[in-house]
């Protein structure tokens, strides 16, 4: 069922797990999330970046495909259907279109504004049933025109935003979009430490959630994260799966061609495949598995 998020965040939160927010891109790529959610039995949110919403043929489009998807599969789990890192005027339209969670990302503005925009989201969004993410502190590196510096969240700031009654929070502590550069100093989890200190049990947000380790993701987790982000890791994962198809498809090209195995339901099913399997392979590390 089409859910908002806040009741299986606080859960995750409460309970010492996290929830996938996992960007999606086109039809199948949205059946590979949907699918992994359903065999692990976890809540998941399906996140669409501006960007992707976009090239998608907009929001509107990306509502009405998740929630046939979501009902055409039989998916038992709950889903949200989220905006990520939205501008204003996005998280705006996504109310409006029926999205039942968003982030307004004011990362970039100065704080204040960041802060009265963020009052007015979280108004509207709440008076809809819709749940907010919000951002203080900025992730690092760059994701869909979205560009970081890293700069860790300040406390005080962090503060002022869970009072506005955000659902759950994204706090910059080190975290990078993209893939992780080779002298990465790790997430800073004395910052994330204080956070969690001043904001008790208030569920937080890893943003940047590809590559980095296991351990660190646990870690975070444990200090209450109770949702990553990940869009990379899947692209990633996609990628290389088709890399191998197509060098398959060139080493056996007539017998390939003979079977018809240009048909794109066939040509990409690798690719999507290996989506599914690394999106459940992060939910067991994220540990929600069986908690839908
Ligand atoms: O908002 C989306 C995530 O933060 C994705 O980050 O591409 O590094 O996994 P990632
Ligand atoms: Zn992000």
């Amino acid at each position: 069922a089409i859910v908002s998020a806040e009741k299986f965040v606080q859960a995750a939160r409460d309970n010492g797990y996290a929830i996938g927010g996992f960007n999606t891109n086109n039809l199948e790529w949205t059946q590979a999330i949907l699918r992994a959610a359903e065999a692990k039995k976890t809540p998941v949110l399906i996140q669409t970046s501006m960007g992707a919403a976009k090239y998608m043929g907009g929001y509107k489009l990306c509502k009405v495909m998740i929630e046939a998807l979501v009902d055409s599969m039989g998916i038992t789990v709950p889903v949200a259907i989220h905006l990520d890192h939205g501008n204003f005027d996005a998280a705006m339209e996504c109310i409006e279109v029926g999205y039942s969670s968003l982030m307004f990302d004011g990362s970039a503005l100065d704080i204040e504004e960041n802060l009265e925009k963020a009052a007015i989201v979280i108004e509207k969004a709440h008076a809809a049933g819709i749940s907010v993410e919000c951002e203080v502190g900025t992730i690092g590196g760059e994701e869909d025109g979205i560009v970081g510096d890293g700069e860790l969240a300040p406390i005080e700031d962090a503060k002022r935003m869970a009072a506005l009654g955000v659902d759950f929070l994204a706090a910059g502590i080190g975290n990078i979009h993209g893939p992780y550069p080779e002298n990465w100093k790790g997430l800073h989890l004395d910052h994330l430490e204080k956070l969690t200190t001043a904001l008790p049990g208030v569920p937080l947000v890893l943003h940047g959630g590809s590559g980095i380790p296991d351990d660190q993701i646990k870690a975070a987790i444990k200090l209450g994260v109770a949702k990553v982000n990940v869009n990379t890791e899947c692209q990633l994962a996609f990628c290389a799966a088709m890399r191998d198809h197509v060098a398959e498809f060139n080493a056996n090209e007539a017998e390939y061609m003979k079977k018809k195995l240009f048909d794109p339901r066939k040509f990409l099913k690798a690719g999507f495949d290996a989506i599914t399997e690394s999106v459940e392979e992060r939910i067991e590390v994220f540990g929600s598995t069986n908690k839908a």
